[in-house]
């Protein structure tokens, strides 16, 4: 008779632990669920930095950064020498009355070495906000990219679309004779842009 009777209090305690663990489950399977099928992948902030590294090797190129200066004059060359005429950056970021940069860069890029690039844009970016890539830091130059402050107002999206689809921009990649191009074409340069910013837009230590 004890006997029977711890038996009956065993199976009881057994079914009711089996109910609390069937609820548990059943809950647990109906709050993950939609959130499984729903959200997006959790932003990878190693592959964000990884990939930021990649997109700074094409900012500090020549191509790029001889445009992107910290004084006032632009750059030339793959040794990024201070443009030669005394070239300067002016009010708006086209030179200086008499020097303007449309009087010698055309829309179009001349044939021949050392003949002036050009482009319909042709400009430095104007006094208030100079973008400057030279010298940077990864780190560095990571944060000051992602401030609309610093970078003319941009959301990451602008920034990413000023990269993959800005027609100046686009000059860095056809820059015409006798200059190198940046480390990564403009594809893979856009892809690693994306993978900066789906990750979080992470800046390296
Ligand atoms: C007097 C003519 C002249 C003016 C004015 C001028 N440039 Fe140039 N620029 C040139 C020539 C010529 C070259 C090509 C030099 C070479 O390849 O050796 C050049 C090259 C450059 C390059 C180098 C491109 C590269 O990646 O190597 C940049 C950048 C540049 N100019 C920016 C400007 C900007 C910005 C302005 C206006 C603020 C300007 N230039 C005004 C004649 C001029
Ligand atoms: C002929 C000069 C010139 C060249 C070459 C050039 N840029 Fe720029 N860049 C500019 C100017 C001018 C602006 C500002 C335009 C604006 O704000 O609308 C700018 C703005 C930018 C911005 C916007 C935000 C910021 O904070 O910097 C990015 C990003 C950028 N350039 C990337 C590049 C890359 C990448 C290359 C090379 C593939 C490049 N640029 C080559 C002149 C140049």
């Amino acid at each position: 008779m004890t006997r029977s009777n711890s038996d009956f209090r065993d199976r009881n305690a057994a079914t009711v632990a089996a109910v609390f663990a069937l609820a548990a489950f059943a809950l647990a399977t109906v709050t993950a669920a939609p959130r499984s099928s729903t959200a997006s992948p959790k932003p990878d902030a190693a592959a964000s930095r990884e990939a930021f590294l990649q997109v700074y090797k094409v900012f500090v190129s020549p191509r790029c950064q001889n445009c992107h200066p910290s004084g006032d004059a632009p750059l030339q060359g793959d040794d990024s020498h201070p443009h030669i005429q005394n070239v300067k950056r002016g009010k708006d970021g086209h030179g200086v009355y008499g020097m303007r940069c449309d009087t010698c860069h055309q829309s179009a890029n001349l044939a021949g070495d050392h003949m002036p690039p050009g482009n319909p844009k042709w400009a430095l970016p104007p006094p208030e906000h100079k973008m400057v890539f030279v010298g940077r830091m990864p780190a560095q130059l990571c944060r000051q990219l992602k401030d609309p402050k610093q970078n003319g107002g941009r959301s990451l999206q602008q920034l990413f679309e000023h990269v993959s689809s800005d027609d100046l921009v686009g000059w860095g990649w056809d820059p015409g004779d006798g200059r190198t191009l940046p480390p990564l074409n403009r594809a893979d340069t856009s892809a690693q842009m994306k993978v900066w910013i789906d990750g979080g837009a992470a800046c390296p230590e």
